[in-house]
């Protein structure tokens, strides 16, 4: 609230059965309501063209969810020069007048919670239970990047000076949250910022532009532009009117980015092969429910996930351990996102690639301790499966598949563990199971990871008290966590101004 300290926003208590009663509602409307259409937004203007792009529901394949407008060549361009001539005005806000708009941005989405969650589960497939706690996230980017960029500058001696216009590039996993964050964390840093959501969640990112000026952050300032991932795209990303570049998103992605323009300066948080260890010393029954909890919320679509366990040997080879992951991952719920019981809802498009490959076969001797399965004839959704037997140094070791596979890799020792764990390009989670305070302690020392979880789930970081960013080639730019006090520190230039002494 204006003028109150940061605290986090609370989750929705689903035990107060009219809370149940309203999000059902919320999400009957949606999926009764006609397919939106989406223009791509200039300057206020909105660009409709012939709504070529098509949202697909992930519980209901084959059913048009709703369409959208890609930006031209021309449109690109013109956004660009609309942001710059907007940056002039914007720059020179005062950090209270945009304080202020970022508390505004915050009121509203925390006012229209239940809609942007019947969003996500139409644009994302996201349960209920993944869901609120996004829109409880996307509510503290607004109301922590406000107080403490205030705080930055009021208790620094020199200026901060914004950069111009960011191009803001979010993920589909997170597809309210991540952008939200992005998105303001630029403008509260006095930029000005071009909105390019991610193809496959092009609804969340409408649904967010339109709040964000509903609370008046002026048409020229934030700009919504769906636009193909082709030239056209290329362009934003490349252009010298474009200062700063905000990705979520594969490393690969931005490994492109950079090899269009090696100059960029570019804020990316990538890819993550995250890993937990689960030691002799474990609580094996809390480590279960971590384990699971890591590697199959969300369908293990989160950068965050847990997609390996490296499991010392005692544990491993008890097999009362391994009938209890087992029950623990055939007992979650498998089905469409629309029926509240779903625990593991579809992934966002059928398996291609890596995933299809995880879902579908065993490589160097692995076995499945649960082989998944596709459920309901939906391609894209797929049980939990669980491959034992992963070597270290093996393809599933190496690979990021982003979705409902765990692989389980054997080790001898806790040294042994943590080289595993560290035997990885990305360094983005990682987490440890053990009652030992010594294991606890060696393992901090030498675990290479931006963010190191003990004894919980390696997923659900939360702003301000867990800033989330990664390590190696999980990062690019800064190195700065989103939700913590660096973030919008990075998104301007300090200016230094010296009286004569
Ligand atoms: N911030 C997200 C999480 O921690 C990715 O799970």
């Amino acid at each position: 609230l204006p003028g109150q300290p940061f605290i986090n926003e609370p989750d929705t208590d689903w035990t107060v059965p009219a809370n149940r009663t309203w999000i059902h509602d919320c999400r009957e409307r949606r999926l009764a309501a006609e397919p939106e259409q989406i223009p791509v937004v200039i300057d206020g203007e909105e660009i409709g063209y012939d709504f070529r792009g098509t949202g697909s529901d992930p519980s209901r394949p084959g059913v048009v969810a709703y369409r959208y407008a890609l930006a031209k060549m021309s449109d690109v361009n013109n956004a660009l020069d609309v942001s710059e001539r907007a940056f002039a005005d914007w720059s020179k806000t005062s950090i209270d007048e945009r304080k202020a708009l970022l508390d505004k941005a915050a009121a509203l989405i925390a006012a229209e919670r239940g809609e942007i969650l019947a969003a996500m589960t139409l644009d994302g497939g996201k349960s209920i239970v993944e869901a609120d706690p996004e829109i409880s996230e996307a509510i503290d980017f607004a109301t922590y990047y406000a107080r403490s960029f205030d705080a930055l500058v009021n208790h620094s001696d020199v200026e901060a000076q914004p950069l111009g216009t960011f191009v803001v590039a979010p993920p589909w996993n997170f597809p309210f949250a991540i952008p939200c964050g992005g998105v303001l964390a630029a403008l509260m840093a006095g930029n000005t910022v071009i909105l390019k959501p991610a193809p496959q969640a092009v609804l969340c990112g409408w649904v967010l532009a339109q709040l964000l000026w509903k609370a008046g952050i002026p048409k020229d300032v934030l700009q919504f532009v769906p636009a193909p991932d082709n030239e056209i795209g290329k362009r934003l990303i490349t252009s010298e009117k474009t200062a700063g570049v905000i990705l979520t998103g594969a490393f690969d992605t931005a490994k492109l980015f950079q090899s269009w323009k090696p100059e960029l300066n570019l804020y990316a948080e990538t890819s993550g092969k995250n890993s937990l260890i689960i030691t002799g010393a474990a609580d094996l029954d809390l480590a279960v429910k971590d384990l699971v909890r890591s590697a199959f919320g969300n369908a293990g679509q989160k950068c965050s996930a847990a997609s390996i366990a490296i499991i010392e040997a005692e544990v491993y080879d008890n097999p009362i351990f391994m009938q209890q992951l087992k029950d623990a991952a055939e007992s979650l719920a498998v089905g469409s996102a629309w029926d509240p019981a779903s625990v593991v809802t579809p992934v966002i498009q059928a398996p291609e690639e890596n995933l299809s490959e995880a879902l579908h076969s065993l490589k160097d001797g692995e076995e499945w301790l649960l082989e998944p399965t596709m459920v309901d004839n939906n391609p894209c959704l797929w049980s939990p499966g669980i491959r034992t037997g992963v070597k270290p140094g093996s393809w599933y070791h190496r690979t990021e598949c982003f979705g409902p596979v765990l692989g389980l890799i054997r080790v001898e020792s806790l040294e042994e563990a943590i080289a595993v764990q560290n035997d990885s390009q990305f360094g983005l989670t990682g987490g440890i199971h053990s009652l030992d305070p010594r294991e606890i302690a060696i393992w901090r020392e030498k675990v290479e990871v931006g963010n190191a979880y003990i004894n919980r789930s390696t997923t659900g970081a939360i702003v301000n008290r867990q800033p989330f960013g990664g390590w190696k080639n999980s990062v690019f730019g800064p190195g700065t966590k989103a939700g913590g006090p660096n973030y919008t520190l990075t998104l301007c230039r300090w200016e230094q101004v010296a009286l004569p002494s």
